[in-house]
């Protein structure tokens, strides 16, 4: 019996405890913290989780979930500091925050974990990428990998590559959702009612995404499949290459790494 406790039960951490439940994780081995006792109230109601303020949730937790905005991390730790048993694994959710900044704030030896989800966790299809500070064993990232599948798919890498996880998978669905969202306008210039453009691109989108997981084929074979001599998507693929698409992408995604460098020096 692992007993878990979710700091912040906001959207990931709300995520985070829908997805454990349906895992099987009984319900009395979860405690939620959160700020507003009617939210508090609402998720209880709604999923069977009991609440508790930070330093009870802690001192009776065998894994300690940080699930607060990263500005609120501050105050969080401050309460965790003398309640953490030695020994109690702290898996962080924060974007940005390192490692070494909950290793530095709470009891020598404190194992952490920090992890970069995304926001189809709400679905059950995250991508999260783990990474181990100083004090986590590799039994304690099988454990987060193991927690986190419950909630989608887990890589482990180096920490030293989490900012480049942050650009690609951790902005990543925003990205999917403004080419949609292109897709859609487009639909809609060529004459067709906005919610048939919309079905027909995120059936496409769910279909391509299927492929894409369920075939060993590189994308360029998937999408040279449907690229047929003097045919329509030859004629579309040579307007995105005009455009300079594939360029904008890798550019928009080292900005984003470059960004999460940033923010990562600001904390
Ligand atoms: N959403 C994403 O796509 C995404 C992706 C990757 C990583 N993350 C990370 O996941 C974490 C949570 O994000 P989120 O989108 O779920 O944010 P959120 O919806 O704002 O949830 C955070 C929750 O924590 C509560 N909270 C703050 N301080 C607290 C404290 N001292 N004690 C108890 N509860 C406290 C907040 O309450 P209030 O309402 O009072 O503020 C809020 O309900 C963030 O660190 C974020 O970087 C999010």
């Amino acid at each position: 019996m692992t007993r878990i406790a979710v700091l912040g039960a906001g959207k990931i951490g709300e995520a985070l405890l829908a997805g454990l439940l349906a895992a099987g994780r009984p319900a009395a081995d979860l405690v939620f913290t959160e700020r507003h006792p009617e939210r508090a109230a609402e998720l209880t109601r709604r999923l069977g989780v009991g609440s508790a303020d930070v330093p009870k949730a802690a001192a009776e937790a065998d894994v300690v979930v940080v699930a607060v905005k990263p500005q609120d991390i501050a105050p969080v730790l401050t309460d965790l500091k003398p309640a953490l048993r030695p020994g109690t694994l702290v898996v962080s959710l924060c974007a940005g925050l390192p490692t070494a900044l909950f290793e530095s704030g709470l009891p020598e030896g404190t194992p952490v974990v920090r992890v970069m989800p995304n926001t189809p966790m709400v679905v059950g299809e995250a991508m999260s990428a783990v990474s181990g500070g100083t004090h986590a064993t590799p039994e304690h990232l099988a454990l987060v990998e193991e927690l986190l599948g419950a909630v989608g798919a887990v890589v482990r890498v180096p920490e030293s590559q989490q900012d480049a996880v942050t650009a690609l998978s951790g902005s990543g669905p925003a990205y999917f959702f403004f080419l949609v969202e292109a897709m859609i306008d487009a639909g809609i210039l060529l004459g067709l009612p906005r919610a048939v453009a919309a079905d027909l691109i995120i059936q496409s989108a769910y279909g391509a995404a299927t492929m894409l997981r369920e075939s060993s084929d590189h994308p360029v074979l998937l999408r040279e499949a449907v690229t047929s001599p003097a045919g329509t998507t030859i004629a579309a693929i040579r307007e995105l290459e005009r455009h300079g698409v594939r360029a904008a992408l890798i550019d928009a995604i080292e900005a984003a790494r470059d960004r999460s460098v940033e923010l990562g020096r600001s904390v």
